[in-house]
């Protein structure tokens, strides 16, 4: 049956970083049609309620309707160490990170986690993730089969690491390979997933392993590539040393086929001329990941290179803060202003929907309302706290009445989500207490560093 959902609608009809605001679209009483899982017609809520009078209607107020949040660089076994104290990026993988990823060799635990994160990314209104798994296969087993169960359309991979990783926590050149092409073979395409090659950036991987990924990733073209580029300074020194043959970091990558449209480089904050200029040549995607790269202490992303690449934008879990991508936007555009930019409303909200889509090469089909899209949808309450609500009273259009949300929002704002066309059931995102039962429970990830 059609399901009509009415409300306030934003969408997009071009580029807010090319165009400005103009390149949205809203209605204060819209309408969004909904069939077979997808998006039939968006425009006023009278007009549709006329034209389709079987539809089950929804009526949310003045609640706003948008495509749900698209998270484009996430760890999904990061989850149970979110907001974990006091480091920088490499002694916050070796005391938190490679700690914590141990455990998702087992099948059970990986289940648990990737069930919570994604009950957690639901809840904040996030209807499709790009996430990196363990090196474990188990960990890319778990976190496909949650998603499925979920209809949710969703991106992932085994993250291969051959060095300077502890025991346990490594693959090889071939293994990273082998495993990566099974995984593919059996996930990519399924339902609404796809497989995404991983290495999780070049300190980690010798560069034969880099090669091996490089071609397997020609035999598999239209899957997406994601790694780590140029985040903190300390690490690029560590590039430098680990591949003194390399122009820069994105040479790195560059040398072993890992540079192409698909390519989706997580926060490559610190990046030369020659980079940012390859980068916009191949056709490439950035991920900024605001909150990860004020916590970790990495550095301000230039903004600016929303108007050369495909820019999206993302949580980093749990290197980033938060899962909601509200505090996201928040925290892009704080970081902006630390540039010298002061992101309007529009630029937010389409990094957190198209410019995520288009990150990832799913522009067609996620992140934006419109026909034949896929109905994953969030309804945004713009009232949903006292302080949000006194100040939205005040708004004299959407973009004032959305920016309280925007900076001071979480997962209280989130009405409801619909991913596939279905509402999500009230209730399901609350993390289970079994999930955080599963496996060994103990010590190991709270220390103080
Ligand atoms: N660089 C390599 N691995 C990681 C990770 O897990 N998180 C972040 N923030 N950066 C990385
Ligand atoms: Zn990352």
């Amino acid at each position: 049956m059609a399901e009509l959902l009415i409300g306030q609608t934003l969408s997009f009809a071009g580029d807010p970083f090319a165009e400005g605001p103009a390149a949205a679209r809203h209605s204060s009483r819209g309408g969004v049609l909904v069939e077979g899982g997808r998006i039939a017609a968006v425009g006023e809520a009278d007009a549709l309620r006329r034209a389709h009078p079987q539809a089950r209607v929804t009526d949310y107020g003045g609640a706003l309707i948008s495509a749900g949040f698209i998270d484009a660089h996430v760890h999904y076994p990061q989850t149970a160490i979110i907001a974990s104290w006091g480091k920088r990026l490499i002694d916050w993988l070796n005391s938190y990170t490679f700690p914590e990823e141990m455990r998702f060799s087992d099948p059970a635990y990986a289940a648990a986690i990737a069930a919570r994160h994604l009950d957690l990314v639901l809840a904040n209104g996030t209807t499709t993730v790009c996430t990196y798994c363990t090196i474990h296969p188990e960990s890319v087993d778990a976190f496909f089969a949650a998603a499925q169960a979920r209809g949710l359309r969703a991106y992932a991979g085994k993250t291969c690491m051959d060095r300077n990783a502890p025991e346990g926590l490594r693959d090889t050149a071939q293994s990273a390979h082998d495993d990566s092409r099974r995984l593919l073979e059996k996930w990519h395409g399924v339902d609404r997933l796809s497989y995404v090659i991983t290495p999780r950036f070049s300190p980690t991987s010798t560069p034969e392993q880099l090669a091996m990924l490089g071609q397997l990733w020609r035999e598999y073209p239209d899957c997406l590539m994601q790694t780590h580029l140029s985040e903190q300074v300390d690490e690029i020194a560590w590039v430098r040393e680990l591949f003194p043959q390399a122009r820069d970091y994105l040479d790195t990558y560059e040398a072993q086929g890992l540079l192409r449209e698909g390519a989706v480089y997580g926060h490559a904050i610190h990046l030369t001329a020659r980079e940012k200029a390859r980068l916009a040549e191949a056709g490439a995607s950035l991920v900024h990941c605001p909150t990860s790269n004020t916590f970790i202490g990495s550095g301000l992303f230039d903004m600016g290179l929303a108007r050369q690449v495909r820019v999206g934008l993302a949580t980093d879990t749990g290197g980033g803060s938060s899962f909601s991508m509200l505090r996201t936007m928040a925290a892009a555009y704080e970081v902006a202003q630390l540039r010298g930019e002061a992101l309007h409303p529009a630029q937010l909200w389409w990094l957190a929907t198209q410019g995520s889509a288009r990150a990832l090469r799913a522009e067609a089909l996620i992140g934006n309302l419109a026909p034949g899209m896929e109905a994953d949808l969030v309804v945004i309450d713009l009232a949903s706290t006292p302080a949000i609500a006194q100040r939205a009273a005040r708004a004299a259009d959407l973009w004032e009445a959305l920016f309280p949300t925007i900076m001071m929002g979480d997962d209280r704002a989130v009405r409801a989500v619909w991913v596939g066309g279905r509402p999500v059931p009230a209730g399901r995102e609350t993390p289970g207490r079994d999930a955080s039962r599963a496996g060994s429970p103990g010590a190991g990830t709270a220390g103080t560093g």
